[in-house]
């Protein structure tokens, strides 16, 4: 008589291929382990690509500072919920979209782009690409027609039926954030020390509004004299006065992606209270890495890239969770 221990051990011999393949079946077609992939399009669409570079590019020759708004649009996406389009859905009679949430109300722009590309997109490959993916690479091809790096976009996002007003509020964080609350706020989203000083390097393009920098610049300590006067000659003190006058987040080549945001935080000329507060702790991580980016292009750029690939990952919606908008503003 077979003793208990060598039926289960010829059981588990027997079964053993079979549980490999019950295994990988699980990670092909499950949900939950579904993973985005660079070659996504590959038979769908091939042409996605081109498509949306052209768009960009003719949105880019237009104006320069669009490629910087398009970026951003891919932050306010990935934060709230996670990369699935929910930050292009407009106000309806049943659903609060992000657009007026605090950090993108009068501030957020490109959804008339997002709108052409996502035209033109499915005029090749109709009903095919998410506007979530094409969020995800448009923000690559702004950062590569402003000179910035390049990299293979991770593909297979499906958009949202939501959105979430209230976790726009929460979820994105302010200017007037410290090193702690910025670090809790990407920790929340699975990113690191790292990711959060690479990816603030996207603040080397673009501008912001007098109210996201007024109390930096009359009452932070830590900000070069000159530096302040010059931006206070275009950013009343007075609440209400000049609140959307514009100024360059960095200084010197706003349209250019280069390393000089971090050369700025190194002088104290951040424009927004959280970038200084990057360089602001003497022997912390956060500035040991602002120094080394200051001082190497390709220090910077190495780790924003990872840091981009990172951020684009967050909670997508994959297999059959989700839709393929018709529209990117409204659900279909
Ligand atoms: C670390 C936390 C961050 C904070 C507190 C922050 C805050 C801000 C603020 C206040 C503005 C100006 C908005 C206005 O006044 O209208 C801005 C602009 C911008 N942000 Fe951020 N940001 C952060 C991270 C990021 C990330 C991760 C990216 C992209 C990877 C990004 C890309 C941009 C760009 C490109 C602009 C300029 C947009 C334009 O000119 O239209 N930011 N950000
Ligand atoms: C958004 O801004 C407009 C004016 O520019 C303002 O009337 C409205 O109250 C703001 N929305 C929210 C939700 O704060
Ligand atoms: C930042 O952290 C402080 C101290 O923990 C907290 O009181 C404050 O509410 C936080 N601010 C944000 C925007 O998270
Ligand atoms: C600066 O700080 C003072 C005192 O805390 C405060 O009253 C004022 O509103 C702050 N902001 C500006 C722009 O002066």
């Amino acid at each position: 008589m077979a003793s208990s221990s060598d039926y289960f051990s010829s059981f588990s011999r027997a079964s053993l291929p079979l549980l490999f393949f019950f295994f990988f079946f699980f990670l092909l077609h499950s949900d939950a382990s579904a993973q985005l992939s660079t070659g996504y399009y590959a038979e769908s669409c091939p042409r996605v690509f081109d498509t949306v570079k052209s768009v960009v590019k003719s949105a880019i020759q237009q104006e320069k500072r669009i490629g910087a708004s398009l970026l951003r649009l891919l932050f306010h996406d990935c934060f709230v919920i996670g990369c699935d389009a929910s930050v292009l859905l407009d106000d309806t009679p049943t659903l609060l979209g992000e657009k007026t949430a605090k950090p993108n109300n009068n501030s957020l722009r490109g959804f008339e782009v997002i709108d052409r590309i996502k035209t033109a997109v499915d005029k090749v490959c109709p009903g095919v690409v998410s506007c979530a993916d094409i969020l995800a690479i448009t923000a690559r091809d702004s950062v590569v027609f402003l000179n910035g790096p390049s990299w293979e976009v991770k593909l297979g996002r499906r958009d949202s039926r939501k959105a979430s007003f209230n976790k726009a509020n929460t979820d994105i964080p302010p200017p007037t954030s410290s090193l702690a609350n910025l670090t809790a706020a990407y920790a929340k989203k699975g990113l690191s020390v790292r990711d959060l000083v690479a990816l603030s390097g996207a603040h080397t393009i673009g501008q912001a509004r007098c109210v996201s920098f007024r109390d930096r610049i009359y009452n932070d300590t830590d900000i070069k004299g000159s530096f302040a006067k010059l931006r206070q000659a275009n950013c009343p003190r007075t609440a209400g006065s000049g609140d959307d006058n514009l100024a360059p987040l960095d200084l010197q080549t706003p349209t250019v992606f280069d390393k000089d945001y971090f050369e700025n935080l190194v002088g104290s000329k951040g424009l927004l209270h959280s970038d200084q507060e990057l360089y602001n702790t003497r022997g912390s991580s956060s500035a040991a890495l602002v120094k080394s980016y200051s001082g190497s292009t390709s220090a910077f750029f190495d780790d924003f890239v990872a840091a981009m690939i990172k951020m684009s990952d967050i909670r997508p919606l994959t297999g059959k969770r989700g839709e393929i908008r018709k529209n990117c503003r409204k659900v279909n």
